[in-house]
């Protein structure tokens, strides 16, 4: 009875057929044939690295071939296969469950010492310093707003105001008719991906990118199209493949972090967002822009930066192509992730329509939080240094940890943003992610930065928690990969 948990379903955790379908994302890129192979494969990847932790409970073999539009014979292959290998198991009217992967414990979430992980999945800095005045400055505001009859769903006037008046000191005049006030950037994708691409469309996305981006393409059955962002080479960006992946895929949609690329911390030069906005023109091809990392620009990465420091900002992407960028941000990287606020820009006409889609799901943001990010943008200032200083420290500690303790992983030094995207010199990442909850600390291996596997290599770290932090978790991780070599 290897690993099996107790066939309890009290204690057991499950997975639904739709969320299993979106985790597993382009597991059949290669085509039907062979498609038990590539299931199992997909499944295993997943088991190992933890997003399947052993003892959840699979959906059944109808629910997931309904899921995954493939035949139940192919899920019984795939789960036989994973059975095999010992990573499922199955008991005849109580289903399958995923079990431990052979050669390792239970993924242990805690520290050997009983203490709280060190949590390196999620890329969001703590609250930034003026968040408190700012909240008070609010609860004032609110008193006036409270004598408004109704609500306006686009948003407030004056932060309306306050982000277009940034956008329009960035080089792209904009009235604030041009903007939607969301519940997060990630909020304005997706009403940007209801509006713009319907199921079996292509949307074009930058590999590695952002995998909740990933989630939302798959999850409206849409067909990721995947570039590539370079982390080396002097440009992070192909235009030129870009433009012949746009010319041949005729995507509906495409999503772009040119303003500090998640994961790698690349910005595009202003001459590559010319010709990436020409190209967009000319191919008619919608674009989201998420610039979600925008203002942390952090200066002091390695030579070759296509944009470094704050005074050398390039003009927004939407300066290139005003028709055909939709343009998301937000405060959660410089304020704080739990406002649960952004915003989108656009032309007014795709405003109006983004609008109107937008009843079908809610009816706008939140009040208090709205006046709360409007008294932080209305004077940016005392958040925004102190808020890169922080991020500096943290990114050069992170830096200088894991040279000394990983000296063979390969890595550039971002200009800006929150990661550290590093290269490993064998394809052990998610064997990695998984031994280092063993030693309390808890990763997104690289691979789920992809649309397909093939990121096996690389590791992201978030240099978003203080330096003693980080440290403590690279010496962590490094013990980690030391255990696996010996096994
Ligand atoms: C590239 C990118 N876009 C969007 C988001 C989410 O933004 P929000 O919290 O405003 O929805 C994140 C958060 O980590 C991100 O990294």
């Amino acid at each position: 009875m290897n690993g099996l948990p107790p066939l309890s379903s009290r204690t057991m955790g499950r997975i639904s057929a739709a969320r299993l379908a979106s985790t597993l994302g382009q597991w059949h890129v290669g085509g039907p044939r062979g498609g038990g192979h590539a299931l199992a494969d997909a499944l295993a990847g997943r088991i190992r690295d933890g997003r399947l932790p052993p003892g959840t409970r699979l959906p059944s073999e109808r629910e997931l071939a309904a899921a995954l539009g493939v035949s139940r014979t192919m899920i019984g292959a795939a789960l036989g296969r994973l059975r095999d290998a010992g990573l499922v198991a199955s008991r005849q009217g109580s289903g399958s469950w995923t079990a431990v992967p052979p050669g390792g414990r239970p993924p242990d979430a805690g520290l050997p010492d009983g203490g709280e992980p060190i949590n390196l999945t999620r890329a969001s800095p703590g609250a930034a310093d003026g968040l408190l005045p700012a909240f008070e400055a609010a609860r004032r505001a609110l008193r006036e707003a409270l004598r408004d009859e109704t609500y306006d769903d686009l948003g407030i006037a004056p932060l309306r105001e306050r982000i277009a008046a940034r956008y329009t000191v960035r080089g792209v005049p904009t009235a604030p008719s041009q903007i939607m006030i969301t519940n997060g950037a990630h909020h304005g994708f997706a009403l940007a991906l209801r509006l713009l691409a319907g199921p079996g469309d292509r949307v074009l996305v930058e590999e590695p990118g952002y995998p909740h981006a990933f989630d939302a393409v798959t999850a409206a059955r849409g067909h990721l199209v995947p570039v590539p962002v370079d982390p080396f080479a002097a440009s992070g960006w192909d235009i030129d493949g870009i433009a012949a992946t746009l010319r041949q895929t005729s995507p509906r949609l495409a999503y772009l972090m040119v303003d500090f690329h998640n994961p790698t911390g690349r910005r595009m030069g202003a001459g590559d967002r010319e010709r990436l906005g020409a190209v967009l023109a000319a191919t008619r091809t919608h674009a989201v822009v998420d610039e979600s990392a925008v203002d942390l620009s952090l200066g002091g990465g390695d030579p070759g930066g296509d944009g470094d420091g704050p005074g050398s900002a390039p003009p927004p992407l939407a300066a290139f192509a005003p028709r055909w960028t939709i343009t998301v941000g937000s405060p959660a990287k410089t304020h704080w992730g739990g406002l649960r606020i952004g915003w989108v820009r656009a032309s007014e006409e795709l405003i109006g329509r983004l609008g109107e889609i937008r009843a079908s799901l809610d009816l706008g943001s939140p009040l208090f939080e709205q006046l709360w990010l409007s008294g932080l943008l209305g004077d940016p200032g005392p958040a925004l240094e102190p808020r890169r200083r922080e991020l500096r420290a943290r990114r050069d500690a992170l830096v200088a940890a894991v040279r000394a303790e990983c000296p063979d992983w390969s890595f550039r030094t971002p200009d800006g943003g929150v990661n550290l995207w590093c290269r490993l010199p064998e394809p052990i990442g998610p064997r990695l992610a998984a031994a280092a909850r063993q030693y309390g600390v808890l990763l997104t291996p690289g691979d789920r930065f992809g649309v397909r596997d093939g990121l096996e290599r690389w590791l992201r770290l978030p240099f978003t928690q203080p330096p003693d932090r980080l440290r403590e978790a690279v010496r962590r991780i490094a013990a980690a990969r030391a255990g696996l070599a010996t096994r």
